[in-house]
């Protein structure tokens, strides 16, 4: 008894000693950087959505967030690629939407279909005609965390990982429009052998559907509406065949068109869209309300970090020396309690409350050749769009790539940034991504490259670490020069143990630090595994608020829902949340 009383003791001295310790230091950290420690204050929905969203209508938002029936094979929903076990990124490199094939577990989608009331008869195989998607989605999973920050109405920035869009309410209707995502590129079943319910005014659509948000320019002449939004859209239906006889591949207004068509005919939806939005019809402008204010409140605020601004002694004494080097500039040292630490510079771009998310720079990441963007722009026709041929003819895309310089074989790295400015200064640069909850959101990169290959652990959260620890790696070696490039290896696996580099994108183009140093000098960096370690804590856990992906910021419920209003089984993910072992087929060759 004495003995425990005395272990006890001595436990609770010591326990004690290391509380003040830390206080200590936390309070000398908070006032060293004082100045640069930024809060992140509630999202103020009012002035950015002119409304305060109600519980019904994110409670819709949610519904539709996890229904496969914005999809329109029915098989993909929204959370298929936003996953809160991911911290509403997917763990995919690069995901496969409708129709999909693949996939972290090989698992081929389109056998999954559901036989609700509305789905296609499947009998003939995956689409009616045998066809399978197997488009790869053209960049990683971004989350869906804090958006709501980026979500200056109307503004055409801060999107994507190039920043190609700013507006949240006409993007959350991109998903259903594109093919790669919800739209898919199999044609309509054929209507001899089976009842087409997609027919012109066919069941479907008892009524034509008038889209407010029609797309930027007309496809056939180029000619640029200059603005979403500009042209309504009225669809009556998608016909069996096109006029010059071939069978309808649905485009991407009608997508979203047999959407709300689908939407309508299912009474539970008709009954909440006319409580949230007192309308008698569904159009696509309130399921944008609708899912945009639901992704909304997504928002990560309350992390150590954000504890540690407040006054709280929540940042553990590593985080701490990971919050003093990642704070302080390139070149310069720091000194915590007589330490004296390498400042990385990552503030320079990953800057607080947000730590990135608002300026590109390029790092000279490979891109996945698997992406339909990782092309010479001269094969950009083979998808249509954004990326789309009108563009490249009217010389709208910036040439960012040089035949024999950034283009090897068929190969080419995504241009990035430049897809959204036009402007080629931006070439090869990608949106700084946001750090918060970044531990969720293996793997990482652009195109989700850091997979920290060769790792053997099977647990997701070791996975992240080490993919995290790469990327840090990754930064702190900083650019390499294009006279160490053997080109015919573009199409070796993307990795020279730590590090995927793109070298093709020239050296003078890799921008690894904002600070005014001399970057052969500092480059690579050395620093200690301890503090590597340091810095490592401080990204992955001091900016994790792990209720981020468990509550929604107006006190809603983001849970994906068990059963959704259509009465198709939700498409959640396709592995059942083990997206933990990628096998070699989802891997790059
Ligand atoms: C097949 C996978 C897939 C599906 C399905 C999908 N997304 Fe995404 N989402 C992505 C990818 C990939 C990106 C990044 C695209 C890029 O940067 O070019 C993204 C980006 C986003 C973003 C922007 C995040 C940011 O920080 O800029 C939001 C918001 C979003 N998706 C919401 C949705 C909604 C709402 C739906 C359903 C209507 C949806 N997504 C369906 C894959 C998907
Ligand atoms: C010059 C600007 C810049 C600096 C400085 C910088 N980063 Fe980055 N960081 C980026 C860009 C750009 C990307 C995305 C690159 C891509 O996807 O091609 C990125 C990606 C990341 C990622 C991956 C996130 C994800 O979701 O994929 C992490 C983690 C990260 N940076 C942490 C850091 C840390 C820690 C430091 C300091 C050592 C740092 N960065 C310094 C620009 C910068």
């Amino acid at each position: 008894m004495k003995k425990l009383i005395l272990i006890f003791l001595v436990f609770n001295f010591v326990g004690c000693t290391n509380n003040k310790y830390q206080e200590k230091i936390s309070n000398s950290v908070r006032q060293k950087f004082q100045s640069k420690l930024k809060p992140l204050n509630k999202p103020n929905y009012y002035k950015i959505m002119g409304r305060i969203p109600t519980g019904s209508e994110l409670e819709l938002g949610r519904q539709l967030f996890s229904d496969t029936i914005l999809s329109r094979n029915n098989d993909v929903s929204c959370a298929t690629c936003h996953l809160s076990n991911h911290g509403f990124a997917d763990g995919n490199t690069l995901n496969v939407g409708t129709m999909g094939k693949g996939g972290p577990n090989g698992d081929n989608v389109g056998h999954n279909f559901d036989t609700g009331k509305l789905s296609v008869d499947r009998s003939l195989g995956d689409d009616g005609m045998g066809f399978v998607g197997q488009h790869h989605m053209f960049r990683n999973s971004l989350s869906t965390i804090n958006v709501v920050y980026r979500a200056a109405q109307g503004d055409d920035e801060g999107l994507f990982h190039d920043g190609r869009f700013g507006s949240i309410q006409f993007q959350v209707l991109l998903p259903i429009h594109t093919s790669e995502e919800m739209c898919g590129t199999n044609p309509l079943p054929i209507p001899a052998k089976h009842k087409n319910p997609f027919m012109e005014m066919g069941p479907i659509f008892k009524s034509p559907v008038k889209l407010t948000h029609a797309h930027s320019f007309n496809a056939v002449t180029g000619a640029d509406t200059g603005k979403f939004n500009a042209q309504p859209i009225v669809v009556k239906g998608v016909p069996a065949r096109r006029p010059n006889g071939s069978i309808s591949v649905p485009t991407r207004n009608e997508c979203l068109a047999i959407a709300i068509a689908k939407l309508r005919l299912i009474p539970k939806y008709q009954k909440m869209f006319k409580e949230v939005y007192n309308t008698s019809e569904i159009t696509d402008k309130h399921l944008s309300m609708a899912l945009s204010s639901f992704v909304m409140t997504h928002v990560s605020d309350n992390s150590p970090y954000d504890k540690f601004v407040r006054g709280e002694n929540s940042l553990s004494l590593k985080q701490l020396r990971g919050l003093a080097m990642f704070f302080t500039p390139l070149g310069q040292k720091v000194t915590i309690d007589k330490e004296v630490i390498s400042g990385t510079g990552c503030i320079g771009c990953h800057g607080p409350p947000h730590f990135g998310g608002n300026s590109y720079a390029s790092l000279g990441v490979r891109s996945d050749h698997r992406s339909p963007l990782s092309r010479p722009v001269s094969t950009v026709s083979s998808r249509g769009g954004f990326f789309n041929r009108p563009r490249v003819q009217r010389g709208l895309v910036p040439t960012c790539h040089i035949k024999d310089v950034t283009v090897s074989g068929n190969y080419a790295p995504d241009i990035g940034r430049a897809n959204g400015s036009f402007n080629e200064d931006d070439c090869f640069k990608f949106r700084v991504p946001p750090l918060r909850n970044v531990i969720e959101t293996y793997p990482y990169f652009h195109h989700g490259t850091e997979t920290a290959v060769g790792s053997t652990t099977k647990s997701l959260h070791q996975r992240s670490l080490q993919a995290l620890k790469n990327v840090l790696l990754y930064h702190l070696r900083g650019p390499i020069s294009i006279k160490n490039y053997a080109r015919s290896n573009y199409l070796k696996p993307f990795f020279d143990e730590f590090y995927q580099t793109d070298l093709l994108i020239p050296y003078y183009k890799q921008q690894f630090t904002r600070d005014a140093v001399d970057v052969k000098k500092v480059f690579p960096m050395k620093i200690s595994d301890s503090e590597l370690n340091d810095l490592l804590e401080f990204v992955s856990y001091g900016l994790w608020d792990k209720q981020a992906v468990r509550n929604g910021s107006l006190g809603n419920d983001i849970s994906h829902p068990e059963k959704v209003l259509s009465g198709f089984r939700p498409s959640i993910t396709r592995d059942n949340g083990n997206q933990l072992e990628l096998p070699s087929s989802a891997r790059a060759p």
